[in-house]
């Protein structure tokens, strides 16, 4: 059950942020997104509200400390409360050799994937501590390990699925949940670019991964922490 539920997506205005957002909203949830353009995420925003769900669109930028705190407030003012965050928003980067990774590229990527999540962790601590909630980490096939010529982005995933275990290990006793989640392929803008060869059409879309963020935050997953799911595996418990 996610209805009441306050929940937080960065990168909610495409792939899938979208998906997750047309979902937890469509099962009851209010959801507060961001991304840094505005005009997709006001779109998607409003798609929602005409169709009666709860929704804030914030344009922020999560490498930014002060984009993500005034997402944060924008979020309490407009809802009073947080029950979850699921950190989504990254970018892809180049995938070459480490010999040739352009210096500025790997900062930019490593900034949004994982200083971007860990601000958006930080900022919101407070809030979960007073709902019990919790944090999902949109993770990848190549962040439980290092993959070959995919450089920052593959290195900002693992370091995203470490942050989320040092989370789940350091609120255990606050009662906040932290899991990482590699959704798999999906039909998205980011699939596409880093696969450009390859027909969309043989690609899940992003709302065929949700079950599992549904799981993680509802009340059924309220036990659930310190864990990676791969969301294509996965069958809800019981
Ligand atoms: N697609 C796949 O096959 C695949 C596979 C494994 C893992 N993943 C992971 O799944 C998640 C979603 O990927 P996707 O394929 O849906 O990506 P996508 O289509 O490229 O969408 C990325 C979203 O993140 C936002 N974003 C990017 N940089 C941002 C920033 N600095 N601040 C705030 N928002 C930002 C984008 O909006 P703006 O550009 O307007 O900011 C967009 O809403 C990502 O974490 C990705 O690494 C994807």
């Amino acid at each position: 059950m996610v209805e009441g539920k306050v929940v937080m997506i960065s990168g909610g205005s495409r792939g899938l942020g979208a998906a997750l957002a047309r979902r937890l909203a469509g099962e009851g949830a209010s959801v507060s997104l961001c991304s840094r353009g505005s005009e997709s995420l006001d779109d998607l925003a409003g798609e929602l509200i005409s169709s009666g769900h709860d929704v804030l669109a914030t344009s922020a930028d999560v490498a930014s400390e002060s984009d993500v705190a005034n997402w944060v407030t924008a979020t309490l003012d407009r809802f009073g409360r947080v029950d979850s965050l699921i950190n989504n928003a990254s970018m892809l980067g180049p995938r070459c050799p480490i010999e040739t990774y352009p210096p500025d590229a790997w900062r930019s990527v490593l900034s949004v994937n994982l200083t971007g999540a860990f601000l958006c962790a930080r900022a919101v601590i407070p809030s979960l501590r007073e709902s019990r909630g919790g944090m999902v980490h949109v993770s990848s096939g190549v962040g439980d390990h290092g993959r070959p010529f995919w450089g920052a982005y593959s290195a900002s995933k693992n370091g995203l699925e470490a942050l989320s275990e040092m989370l789940a290990g350091e609120l255990a006793d606050d009662g906040i949940r932290s899991n990482a989640v590699d959704p798999g392929k999906m039909r998205t803008e980011m699939r596409a670019a880093a696969y450009p060869d390859e027909d969309p059409m043989t690609l899940p879309m992003p709302r065929d991964v949700t079950d599992v963020f549904a799981y993680l935050v509802s009340d059924a997953g309220r036990a659930v922490t310190g864990q990676r799911f791969r969301a294509q595996e996965f069958v809800l418990p019981g």
